[in-house]
């Protein structure tokens, strides 16, 4: 059972913090215009690990409705910002320009640079932080209402915030969508570097429903933050009916669109899930690389309603700000039992065989495949059998400008104290077992998961560690090698102009032979190389 609001609630905002907790914040309560929610009840922090609903300080927020709220991690934590909306549920009530900064941390609000016009019922969604490109946070409002609720205005504008350590700055951007209120923003990656903006639905200036899905990037430079001037071109897929003051969230890089209002005024059950990255089909392709979006139909909400908020699920991933512990008790009981219970498979070798410990001094022996004072052991050698490490406090920077790390796509490329020279040489070692020419390197596109990409692998692999190695044919990334007589007889070498790239090729047919019987010797009690 997840904890129950304190007291029901309509048109408040909620946003996500990227370690999965979420804040909900504002709204009003009650039938026709109905009252504001009060101080008491209007801050509240939902922890999905704990499972707990607290209050929080309301002190220094200003109470109102149809606003947007947006998490964004900054140099200085986590901030939310409660942005624009009615200060006041009387009908004629006009917006506000109001922007409050909630410091998670500190439990504290203070005022932020305001919106550059005022604003309710407004899309709101976050872009970054990712490469150069988009290395910071920023929050986006698309479009709103710039009238109150009983003579409403709409807009297409679109508003950055960036937030600076002090009260941040607003830019409007050259572009504005298809004006509207109520409808639901969500920035996500199309799979890959840069995000996308998207808008979809709302109704216009007359009221009427909408289907428009439009988006935009958050940013036209991998290198230097630049801000789009135009949207983007692609046809995207619309709506297959139109709807307005629906909840929408993002996760994994899709959208979800929950209930809503539909054009003839009929509340909604229905969801959806937007795939940026996919075609839909039977409808209208995008070009190769960019698809035009598919929608999917899920499962319906257990009642129809509209008006309400949803949070984004934090993906567990391997570079993502927190890893899962605490999130499920049963995924933790599983790690710990993998750490403490299960061990290697028991080596057919025995130490003590001679021919094994032969192996075992070839295995450290400088030079054997013609590095000077490198041996196997330089690279799988160390407590686990490699010599890999972590050496990067998770997660790791995006781009070094901003940290010691680089990640491109999956690759963990850089850390700061690699590359360097051999025999520690970088997280990822090219043993010359990378082809790009071959068919099975393959890479799907993650921006069109129709379309394929060139490989990754040409920096080379992490040592991969040679405990229990005698039973994990076949071998290498791809599994080219099926037994250790081809990792070590070079058929599956690239032969390349570097001596690493011959370093697993043992010409010697003895050699090869003792080193393979070594090989097969361990297991959880082999003594590791230093
Ligand atoms: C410069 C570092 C380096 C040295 C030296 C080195 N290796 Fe490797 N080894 C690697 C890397 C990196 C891979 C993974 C390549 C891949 O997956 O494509 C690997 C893969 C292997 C594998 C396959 C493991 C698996 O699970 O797929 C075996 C077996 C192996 N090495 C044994 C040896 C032996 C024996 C020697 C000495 C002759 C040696 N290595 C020397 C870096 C090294």
């Amino acid at each position: 059972m997840l904890p129950a609001l304190p007291d029901a609630r309509r048109d408040f905002a909620v946003a996500t913090l990227l370690d999965g907790r979420v804040m909900i914040v504002g709204g009003r309560q009650g039938i026709g215009d109905g009252n504001l929610v009060g101080a008491a009840s209007s801050v509240l922090l939902f922890d999905p690990r704990a499972n707990t609903l607290v209050a929080k300080s309301s002190n220094g927020f200003t109470a109102r409705h149809s606003l947007g709220t947006a998490a964004l991690l900054t140099d200085d934590g986590f901030k939310v910002y409660a942005v624009g909306g009615y200060a006041s549920t009387a009908a004629n009530t006009a917006p506000s320009t109001l922007v409050e900064e909630y410091d998670v941390a500190s439990d504290t609000w203070s005022s932020v640079a305001p919106l550059p016009s005022a604003r309710a019922e407004f899309g709101i969604a976050v872009t970054g932080r990712i490469n150069k490109g988009e290395p910071i946070q920023r929050m986006h409002v698309l479009g709103g209402n710039t009238g109150s609720l009983q003579t409403p205005g709409v807009s297409g504008s679109l508003f950055v915030f960036t937030p600076d350590g002090g009260a941040g700055n607003w830019k409007t951007l050259a572009m504005a969508i298809t004006p509207r209120r109520n409808l639901g923003a969500a920035g996500v990656v199309r799979g890959a570097f840069p995000y996308h903006v998207f808008a979809i639905g709302g109704r216009d200036a007359i009221g009427a429903a909408l289907t428009t899905v439009e988006a935009y990037v958050g940013t036209t430079s991998q290198v230097t933050p630049t801000d789009p001037t135009t949207l983007v071109a692609t046809p995207l897929t619309q709506l297959a009916g139109a709807r307005h003051s629906f909840a929408i969230g993002a996760s994994n890089n899709r959208i979800y669109l929950f209930g809503g209002i539909d054009a003839d005024g009929i509340e909604l059950a229905t969801t959806f899930e937007l795939n940026p990255a996919a075609n839909p089909a039977g409808g209208t392709p995008g070009a190769p690389g960019v698809p035009s979006g598919a929608f999917t139909a899920k499962a319906n909400l257990p009642s129809s309603r509209h008006g309400f908020g949803v949070s984004s699920a934090t993906p567990v991933q391997n570079f993502g700000p927190v890893a899962s512990t605490g999130r499920d008790e049963r995924q933790d009981a599983i790690n710990l039992w993998i750490q403490h219970r299960v061990r290697a498979l028991r080596a057919k070798n025995a130490a003590t065989d001679p021919l094994v410990a032969e192996g075992r001094t070839l295995f450290e022996t400088t030079g054997l495949t013609g590095v000077a004072n490198v041996s196997c052991a330089s690279c799988h050698g160390g407590p686990k059998w490699t010599r890999s490490t972590v050496d990067y406090i998770a997660p790791p920077s995006f781009d070094l400008a901003h940290g010691d790390q680089e990640v491109a796509a999956a690759e963990l490329r850089k850390t700061a104290s690699q590359p360097g020279t051999l025999p520690e040489n970088g997280v990822l070692v090219d043993v010359g077992t990378f082809d790009s020419t071959r068919l099975h390197e393959v890479r799907v596109n993650p921006a069109d998961v129709g379309a394929r990409i060139a490989a990754l692998g040409a920096n080379g692999f992490n040592i991969p560690s040679l405990l229990g190695v005698g039973t994990s044919a076949p071998y290498y990334h791809d599994g080219i090698a099926p037994t250790l007589d081809a990792v070590l007889n070079g058929s599956a070498d690239g032969f390349g102009a570097s001596t690493l790239r011959t370093i697993h090729r043992v010409v010697d047919v003895a050699q090869r032979a003792r080193l393979i019987e070594f090989l097969e010797s361990i297991d959880g009690d082999t003594v590791t190389p230093p």
